[in-house]
């Protein structure tokens, strides 16, 4: 369990995944909505290299990040709005990963992630002002979780 306090807490925690995250890897981010994944995924993207905006991919499910902008290919995800997994591949989502990590909002809409041997799967709760992070790191992980 992590504590996020604010969100210097959770840019923290999400500079210490960019820094470990390789090709193939899935962060697979639940909870409630407003849990504050979209604010972790954030500061993954950023810890990458990425300056600017990232929008929230709410509406457009997919969102990508090529180099040079960052230093690994990255898809943003947001299943929310999918009625059923099969539309994750009906969207091209595997095209999408090749080559890349995966940050998925909402996983358990396209399926889930957690049999993948690289998923970092990580529930967000509240917990007073603040948020706590309960991760659970596939076999490729074990090794490359510092901040546990
Ligand atoms: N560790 C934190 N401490 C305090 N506030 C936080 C923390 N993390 C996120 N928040 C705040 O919670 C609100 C919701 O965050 P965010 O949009 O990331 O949630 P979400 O889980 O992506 O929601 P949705 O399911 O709607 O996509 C934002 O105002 C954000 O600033
Ligand atoms: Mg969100």
């Amino acid at each position: 369990m992590v504590p996020l306090v604010d969100l210097a807490a959770t840019a923290q925690l999400g500079a210490a995944i960019a820094d470990n995250l390789r090709e193939g890897d899935v962060v697979a981010l639940s909870g409630e909505l407003g849990a504050g994944k979209t604010a972790l995924a954030r500061a993954v993207i950023a810890g990458l290299g990425h300056r600017g905006e990232v929008p929230s991919p709410s509406f457009a499910i997919i969102e990508l990040y090529e180099l040079p902008d960052v230093r690994l290919p990255l898809v943003h995800a947001d299943f929310f709005r999918l009625a059923d997994p099969r539309e994750a591949r009906e969207i091209g989502l595997d095209d999408y990963r090749d080559g890349a990590a995966l940050i998925a909002e909402w996983p358990e809409n396209a399926g889930g992630f957690a049999d993948e041997p690289a998923c970092l799967s990580i529930r967000l709760e509240l917990a007073d002002e603040g948020r706590i992070a309960i991760v659970e790191g596939g076999p490729d992980w074990l090794s490359r979780m510092p901040w546990q």
